[in-house]
């Protein structure tokens, strides 16, 4: 017994003999690699923050995405077309019991076959309403042959202003980022949120941004606000109960954390891949431990992807502070926006956001919407790829050409010109602006 142990031992340590410098060296040629890509990333880093000016455009996509060029407004103004393909948006679409006919409405609305879709109906929505919602997806011809859209097969109890709102958006960011390796842009809608150009328009006019810009309305929370909003301690029984119920207040307060600022926001963000992929990846730990200081946090959708943000260097400037939507709240604020009726079309349209909240179901607006801004007769808001015939009320969108052309129109122009200006200097200063 003995010996055959002896021998074993002495066969593995054989086969050790060989197999330590071969480790020895694998692990001596991954740091040389790691610390040449490093060394790569540094030099970059040094150089844009000491050249910052003449950094160009075509430098940074060199970069693979993560290094925020300065002049961008430039490579914006400027003429020369973009190298890389046409964009493409990654939409979560959020509904909750009742919702499902806004959802699809919501999804008819921003489709595109360039998109990638994922929508979630949270767990107080009754099963009978989730499978609806799933059939209506799985029995259109469009989504199933192009296979961009997606129901989130798990039901989240999402509380109102809790952390289980923001942990369900990160979910679906991981299962978009995980299905498609296909996207340059995370938009998060609701099912009472509405566009106000067609997908057409947008990718057209993002087409020539730089796929750095992060879209998400930010200010420093500083003052006496600080006390009202950081202090408090709450619960979301979200995180360990089935049945929907509301935020727990505790009695006890923290004191304001010195190792970072504190953000606040919209809730609406439009976010980058390489923004959603560091928060998801959590290089440095730095996404993840902000994710647990607002576990206990009121409103944390209103701060998360804002706090990660502006306090990461390598992103703070890529915050333009505008969320491309249109919401108006009452005067004094209450604690949600006024629902939008036909009276503030023209306000909507004037101004020039790519999307505008809240609607009631089927509110007259929407259609109205549809038919000026849209185009929106059948199923989809049609754009360059609804190539088939349109005669006797027929829908083009049946026949899918070229999903790489786009038809833009006067929503184009009015983005277009939004987006000028929340580019220009002046706008631009006010980036995670610190007091
Ligand atoms: C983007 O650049 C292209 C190429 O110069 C130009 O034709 C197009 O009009 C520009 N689009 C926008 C929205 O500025
Ligand atoms: C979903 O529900 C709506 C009305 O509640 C109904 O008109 C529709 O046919 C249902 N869809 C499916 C796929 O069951
Ligand atoms: C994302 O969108 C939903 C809309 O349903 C919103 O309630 C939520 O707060 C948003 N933001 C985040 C960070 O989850
Ligand atoms: C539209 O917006 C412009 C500036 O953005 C403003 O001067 C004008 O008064 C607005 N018109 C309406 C009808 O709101
Ligand atoms: C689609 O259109 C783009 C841009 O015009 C073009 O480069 C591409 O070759 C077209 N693809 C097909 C399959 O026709």
């Amino acid at each position: 017994m003995r010996k055959a142990a002896n021998y074993q031992s002495g066969r593995i340590f054989s086969d050790r003999r060989w197999k330590i410098p071969f480790f020895v060296s694998l692990l001596v040629s991954i740091t040389l690699f790691t610390v040449t890509i490093f060394g790569l990333y540094s030099s970059s880093y040094g150089r844009d923050e000491l050249q910052v000016d003449i950094v160009s455009f075509e430098n940074s996509e060199d970069l693979d995405g993560y290094f925020v060029e300065s002049d961008l407004m430039k490579s914006f103004k400027s003429n020369k077309a973009s190298k890389t393909e046409p964009p493409r948006f990654a939409y979560l679409i959020s509904g909750t019991k009742g919702d499902s006919q806004r959802m699809m409405r919501t999804l008819q609305a921003v489709y595109h076959p360039r998109n990638q879709y994922i929508l979630h109906m949270d767990l107080e929505a009754p099963p009978r309403e989730r499978l609806n919602l799933t059939l209506s997806v799985k029995n259109d011809p469009t989504f199933s042959e192009v296979e961009n859209v997606r129901v989130m097969s798990q039901s989240n109890l999402v509380t109102y202003k809790g952390p289980t709102m923001i942990a369900c958006t990160l979910q679906a960011i991981a299962i978009l980022l995980k299905e498609s390796s296909n996207w340059d842009w995370f938009i998060n809608l609701s099912a009472s949120d509405y566009p106000l150009v067609t997908q057409d328009d947008m990718l057209h006019v993002f087409s020539n941004l730089s796929r750095n810009l992060n879209f998400i309305e930010h200010t420093q929370i500083y003052g006496w606000k600080l006390n009202q909003r950081a202090k408090p301690i709450i619960v979301d029984p979200g995180l360990y109960l089935s049945k929907k119920s509301d935020i727990a207040w505790t009695t006890q307060r923290r004191s304001l954390p010195t190792s970072f600022k504190l953000f606040t926001g919209s809730a609406w963000v439009i976010l980058t891949r390489s923004f959603v992929e560091y928060c998801i990846w959590g290089w440095d730990n730095f996404p993840r431990t902000i994710l647990m200081y607002y576990t206990n946090f009121i409103s944390s959708p209103e701060g998360y992807f804002h706090t990660v943000i502006c306090n990461t260097e390598e992103f703070c400037n890529t915050a333009i502070g505008h969320d491309l939507h249109y919401i108006a709240w009452d005067s004094p604020p209450k604690q949600h926006p006024r629902s939008l009726t036909i009276k503030d079309f023209n306000k909507m349209v004037n101004s020039s956001a790519s999307f505008a909240r809240k609607f009631h179901k089927d509110d007259p607006v929407l259609d109205k919407i549809d038919k000026e801004l849209l185009g929106r007769t059948n199923r989809f808001a049609p754009g360059a790829w609804c190539v088939g015939s349109s005669e006797n009320g027929a829908d083009p969108c049946f026949l899918r050409g070229n999903n790489s052309v786009f038809k833009p129109g006067p929503g184009a122009e009015r983005l277009q010109q939004l987006i000028g200006n929340l580019l220009s200097e002046d706008f631009r200063s006010k980036q995670c602006h610190t007091q």
